[in-house]
């Protein structure tokens, strides 16, 4: 039996690997119990290359979230927002605007119980625990409607997380359905795990089947499935790109290994 930390409450299940424990791990992060460490070890055995296509995930959050900033956006809906770390959506905002409204979503309990104690003294930030399949649920939610104003522009964030939506729950309705009640000159953030058709190696593979047998299904996609997603959203430069080619701080962040990359990022507008 995994010991219980005092952050985990009674209904956690700490025997059961979860998504937001063991992307946490891969961070570096302590909110996560034996059986996430276990899978976890399990695909960076096959990928070992893993743990730094995460961080490069959660560098593209920090450039998108300055990035949307310097267009102006001031409220975010950070949809799949995960166990709070160090750069998150809220401290990046209030550092440019302290106004700036934040509301994280996520179905992991940690992750908002964890979220909902760093927030206590924070204004215009809270998290909110659902399935943000249901986005009905989501957008009525008390936190989105006494945090977010519908009448200015929001930016709605999916950073690693449309490939724990298969296809089968329909991510184009899911998409729109976020986006419909919003503003012109909304955006839509996006980062997603995917290769181009025949790139993915054995052990990418290998670690894909071990996530999905024993954690949750991924569904990869490819630039172009990715660009569909976006529906009629005008997709702003620099397009649909492998994660570190998107507005890369320093020529430096881009290397060799960048164009072979397994996940792109976008950024759609609201037109
Ligand atoms: C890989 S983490 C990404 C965290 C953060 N967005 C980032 O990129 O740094 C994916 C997160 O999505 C959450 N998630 C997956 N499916 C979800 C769903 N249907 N509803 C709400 N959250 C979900 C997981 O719990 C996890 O915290």
């Amino acid at each position: 039996m995994a010991e219980r930390p005092g952050w985990a409450s009674g209904d956690m299940d700490l025997e059961r690997p979860s998504v937001a424990r063991i992307y946490d791990y891969f961070l570096g992060g302590a909110h996560n119990f034996a059986a996430d460490r276990a899978v976890a070890n399990r695909t960076l055995r096959a990928m070992p290359e893993l743990r730094g296509v995460v961080l490069t995930n959660r560098a593209l959050l920090r450039r998108m979230v300055r990035h949307l900033l310097g267009l102006g956006i001031r409220q975010f809906l950070d949809l799949g927002s995960g166990i709070p770390t160090a750069g998150n959506v809220h401290e990046i905002a209030h550092r440019v605007d302290p106004s700036s409204k934040v509301v994280y979503v996520d179905v992991d309990a940690v992750a908002v119980a964890h979220g909902r104690s760093i927030l206590v003294d924070v204004p215009n930030a809270t998290a909110l625990r659902a399935d943000v399949r249901e986005a009905k649920t989501v957008l009525e939610s008390a936190e989105v409607r006494s945090t977010l104003d519908f009448d200015q522009p929001i930016a709605v964030l999916m950073i690693a997380l449309l490939h724990f939506v298969p296809d089968s729950d329909e991510p184009h309705r899911l998409v729109a359905e976020y986006l419909d009640p919003l503003v012109p000159g909304s955006y839509l953030g996006v980062s997603h795990s995917g290769y181009e058709d025949g790139e993915e190696g054995e052990g990418a593979a290998r670690a894909r089947r071990t996530y999905s047998e024993e954690v949750a299904r991924m569904t990869h996609r490819n630039r172009a499935e990715l660009a569909g997603l976006f529906g009629d959203l005008e997709i702003v430069d620099p397009g649909v790109v492998r994660m570190p080619y998107w507005h890369p701080e320093s020529p430096d962040d881009v290397d060799e290994a960048a164009a072979r990359f397994p996940g792109f990022a976008a950024l759609g507008r609201k037109r």
